[in-house]
């Protein structure tokens, strides 16, 4: 394939680079920081370097656009690039809230343009492994689920001030819940939608941020499930799992310890299956043969702007009925 523009070049936006490396012939970049240009430049071959996204999209027709900055800026740049007929890859959350993202997607339809929202976390290997366990039926009618999903903020980039991250920043779209979101992803991926949502979101430790480091989410889902939600930017100690609870016993999938356990309430018995950390890392190399599958066979990616949308909605009404103290029906 040709040629593709990758807008933001930071951590997510460098490893994007890499792996789409091996598929388009030419990269160009977007991005502000002069230092960040020059490590891109340094680390990979790439065509052309903008500092003024505009100018690029203006100017040139690629294959597809990869929109790697801080959410703030997902729609305008989202907008731009569709407007003028790219294809999009854009990084999850969404952006801020739900707000013009309908347009998008109709524009997308009407231009018959692939759009795809990287929650990656469905790309993982023993991801689909849980899926398929719960749809042969191995724990019996499900329940109910409990999401954890905490790591402690200043030490996710070593190499800079956490204050200085986007992710400390209310209004780049930083915070615990518009972050780790990956966790509503999954849960709608196993489970479907949800239909109600009760949530306390805020800033409740001494880090210096202005955002959220703190969200717990109860979700009522269509099929009558109950899922609990907990997202937090100050664990000291990383959890990522998912306990799920059925009829015939419970699974869980772990993202810090790479497994799956499933307990037969019948034997009273544990099984692990173990997987490793590049069965992980892999997530972002299946994503992208995914996104290149879509663009080479022109069908759409598995979570397009009108799936991650439903994300967003649970996001923005978790916001809301933590602001009104209610629960809110979906
Ligand atoms: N799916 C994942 O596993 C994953 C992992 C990390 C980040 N992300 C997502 O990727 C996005 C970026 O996160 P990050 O950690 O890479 O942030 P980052 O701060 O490391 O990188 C963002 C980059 O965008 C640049 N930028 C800001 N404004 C710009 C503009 N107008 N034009 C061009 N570049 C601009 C910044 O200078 C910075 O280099 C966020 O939405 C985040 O949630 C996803």
């Amino acid at each position: 394939m040709n040629k593709i523009l990758v807008i933001g070049t930071g951590s997510i936006g460098k490893r994007h680079i890499g792996n789409f490396s091996k598929f388009f012939d030419k990269i160009d970049i977007s991005e502000i920081r002069k230092d960040r240009q020059e490590e891109t430049k340094k680390k990979f071959k790439i065509n052309e370097i903008y500092d003024d996204y505009k100018i690029p999209l203006n100017k040139n027709k690629y294959d597809a656009v990869i929109i790697t900055t801080p959410p703030h800026l997902h729609l305008p740049i989202a907008e731009l690039a569709c407007s003028k007929g790219n294809n999009i890859l854009i990084e999850k959350p969404l952006g801020m809230n739900s707000t013009g993202w309908e347009e998008i997607a109709k524009i997308c339809e009407k231009k018959e343009l692939i759009n795809y929202v990287a929650y990656c976390h469905r790309h993982i290997n023993y991801t689909k492994k849980l899926k398929d366990h719960l749809e042969s039926g191995i724990i019996g009618k499900i329940i109910n689920a409990n999401v954890r999903w905490g790591s402690y903020f200043p030490d996710w980039h070593p190499w800079e001030d956490y204050r200085d991250y986007y992710m400390a920043k209310k209004e780049q779209g930083g915070g615990a819940l518009l972050d780790e979101s990956h966790g509503l992803d999954l849960i709608r991926y196993f489970f479907g939608e949800a239909s109600e949502v009760f949530a306390v979101v805020d800033k409740i430790s001494d880090l210096e941020i202005t955002t959220d480091d703190n969200a717990f989410v109860t979700l009522k889902m269509k099929n009558k499930m109950f899922v609990h939600l907990s997202f937090d930017l100050i664990s000291r100690f990383t959890f990522c799992k998912i306990e799920i609870n059925g009829s015939k016993g419970s699974l869980i999938w772990d993202r810090v310890d790479h497994n799956l356990k499933i307990y037969n309430a019948e034997k009273k018995t544990w099984k692990t299956e173990q997987f490793t950390k590049e069965d992980f890392l892999e997530m972002y190399i299946n994503q992208a043969k995914h996104f290149v599958e879509c663009l080479q066979k022109k069908t759409q990616p598995m979570i397009s702007i009108r799936d991650a949308l439903k994300t967003q909605k649970i996001i923005d009404n978790s916001f809301l009925s933590s602001e009104t103290g209610k629960s809110i029906k979906i």
